[in-house]
């Protein structure tokens, strides 16, 4: 992000209202699962790393348009649990990737009042990355505008675990236990469902993607590879998703 946010809100605005978009009802909370770095990359014949590289430029610029837009959440799928059978090389350089974004970044986000936050399972991190993670939700602890949550050694499957293993701890008793429970004790409770899911490349499933949150979102698949989604790319998911019925379990209202 190499510009404040104010200085191109209209222009974003005016794109999304040009295509129909009300921006009355955006969605609260876009995820992300940003696939298809790999394969960018092997069709330009180059090094899966450098697939990754452009997905850190992709996902710098739909930060920053999400932030324009005015969506309150974004959460994205940056290194999943099972992510740790890939080849070594690939696995340190996305970790040494990601660091290096999350420091070389905290200050224009903190500019830009985005607020930092992470997901995952923390202690299997190397350490240099859990310190930038650190300092960068620590810096941007008070900032009010766009909530920017990682998901990095996250698993949604992990994280229920997580959950069930700290409700016992807490002594809670079985017949107290309800669904409200349940997300008191994920990673950020005060993290609203997803209402938007994305994912880039194709594939249509949820790869253990924030599967409790995301029981009634919305998914968009997209073809696209995630280094070539871009504005319009997300314009159009945030239209599709306007024209969805959303019924959660009942009935569409009159
Ligand atoms: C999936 O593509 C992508 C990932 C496992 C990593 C996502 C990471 C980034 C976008 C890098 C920047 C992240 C941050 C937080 C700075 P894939 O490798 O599975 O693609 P493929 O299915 O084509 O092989």
């Amino acid at each position: 992000m190499s510009q404040r946010v104010g200085t191109k809100a209209r222009t974003i605005r005016e794109d999304a209202e040009r295509l129909g978009i009300d921006l009355d009802r955006l969605p609260r909370h876009i995820a992300i699962i940003m696939d298809g770095n790999g394969r960018w990359a092997q069709r330009r014949g180059l090094g899966r790393l450098l697939g990754h590289r452009e997905g850190y430029r992709a996902l710098r610029s739909v930060l920053l348009h999400v932030a324009e837009l005015g969506v309150p959440y974004l959460t994205v799928y940056a290194f999943s649990a099972e992510n740790w059978r890939r080849p070594t090389e690939e696995v340190s350089g996305l970790m040494k990737l990601i660091e290096r974004a999350a420091r070389d970044e905290l200050d224009v986000m903190h500019r830009n009042n985005v607020r930092v936050r992470f997901i995952g399972r923390m202690d299997g991190l190397p350490h240099g990355l859990r310190d930038a993670i650190l300092q960068g939700v620590e810096t941007t602890r008070g900032n009010t505008g766009v909530t920017f949550t990682l998901a990095i050694n996250y698993g949604g499957r992990a994280e229920i675990v997580d959950a069930v293993r700290s409700i016992v701890a807490s002594g809670v008793p079985p017949e107290a236990i309800d669904e409200e429970t349940i997300r008191r004790h994920l990673y950020q409770p005060d993290l609203p469902d997803p209402d938007l899911m994305i994912r880039t490349a194709g594939e249509m499933r949820w790869s253990n993607f924030l599967i409790w949150q995301s029981a009634y979102c919305e998914l968009y698949v997209t073809d696209v590879a995630w280094p070539d989604f871009s504005k319009d790319e997300l314009l159009e998911a945030i239209h599709t998703f306007q024209h969805r019925v959303r019924k959660f379990g009942g009935v569409p209202e009159a």
